[in-house]
């Protein structure tokens, strides 16, 4: 038996996602097992495009299953959106719709083609009779990981750990207070957050600390010259292009997918975690999909997530450079 640890890998496979995915893949640690795809970026056919593309693109014979394409329930209220501070994720400039996340990325086509199965079959037939313990790496809304509980809740004792992109500690991006991946699926979200197994969230902000990316850091990446390094320098490039587009502010993006993932690759990027009280506002109200951690100690209840509140940026970047030397 490899001392690979295995890993499920869900994802909305947008620009940031395609890095997270580019170190997994890249790194000796650890051995994706299935590339499950989900609503949330972009739609889902395109996430699953683009997740084929990257499987061809790094020559893994690994199956790619596509998931939910919509939330668990939150679509079901059309009045739910209960602010009018949201964040605009696409614009149209001279006619053409603009995503912040590129809707096909700087791959070549997919030759590979999606599994007739379902993500959250693939999900809850592998943790069921898998005989060693499965990570997951869930980078997008929870919908297929809360999905996959509700249908057997019994598959937590067969994942090892759980590592999130998701809530804010003080902020949020797609309202003021509430974060992409969590306002879209709240009530997955809450769902795995407390479902019993060990679960790390990596919110924005330690994602910030983590993986922020200047230009300079781009072209550290560019003089790599390699295949891997110029495609996340292109999904890059672009990824703050779009950013400035859409919301103005400086040539830099923060890859946060990349940062929640790099844990799994390197234990010791995160230099402060705490095992907190912690669960997600699916009340429809102006902070749903907030990440709510109780700090009051009162200790009536069981603390249920390891929350990163920092990480060794530093140690991330160079993280991401010595895997993408690795590129052959
Ligand atoms: O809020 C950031 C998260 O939302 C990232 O996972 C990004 O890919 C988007 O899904
Ligand atoms: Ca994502």
């Amino acid at each position: 038996m490899t001392d690979k640890r295995k890993v499920i890998f869900d994802t909305d496979i947008g620009d940031d996602d395609a890095v997270a995915l580019a170190a997994c893949l890249l790194s000796e640690k650890v051995e994706i097992i299935g590339i499950t795809t989900v609503h949330g970026n972009l739609p889902i056919e395109c996430a699953s495009d683009n997740a084929l593309r990257m499987v061809d693109f790094f020559k893994k014979d690994i199956k790619v299953y596509q998931g939910c394409s919509q939330p668990l329930v939150r679509h079901l209220n059309k009045g739910r959106k209960q602010t009018t501070l949201m964040q605009t994720v696409n614009t149209v400039v001279d006619g053409k719709l603009i995503r912040i996340h590129a809707e096909t990325l700087p791959l070549p086509e997919a030759t590979s083609k999606l599994e007739k199965n379902h993500a959250v079959s693939f999900i809850v037939d592998t943790l069921r009779s898998t005989t060693e313990k499965i990570d997951i790496c869930a980078i997008g809304p929870l919908t297929n990981i809360g999905a996959a509980l509700i249908l057997d809740k019994d598959i937590i004792k067969n994942i090892g750990n759980i590592y999130i992109m998701g809530g804010g500690l003080y902020k949020g991006n797609r309202t003021p207070i509430a974060e992409a991946n969590f306002y879209d699926d709240p009530e997955a979200a809450e769902i795995v957050l407390n479902c019993g197994a060990n679960v790390f969230v990596c919110p924005l902000e330690a994602c910030e600390l983590g993986a922020t990316y200047t230009r300079e850091d781009l072209d550290t990446i560019k003089a790599l010259n390699n295949p891997a390094a110029d495609l996340v320098y292109n999904v890059l490039d672009g990824y703050i292009n779009r950013g400035i587009i859409l919301f103005g502010g400086k040539q830099e993006c923060c890859v946060y997918d990349y940062a929640a993932v790099a844990p799994l690759l390197d234990e010791n990027v995160n230099t402060e975690v705490r095992k907190d009280v912690a669960h997600v506002d699916f009340s429809g109200g102006m902070a749903d999909g907030q990440l709510v951690i109780d700090r009051r100690n009162f200790g009536l209840w069981t603390e249920n997530a390891n929350i990163i509140y920092q990480q060794d940026g530093k140690r991330v970047h160079n993280l991401l450079i010595n895997l993408l030397k690795k590129f052959k």
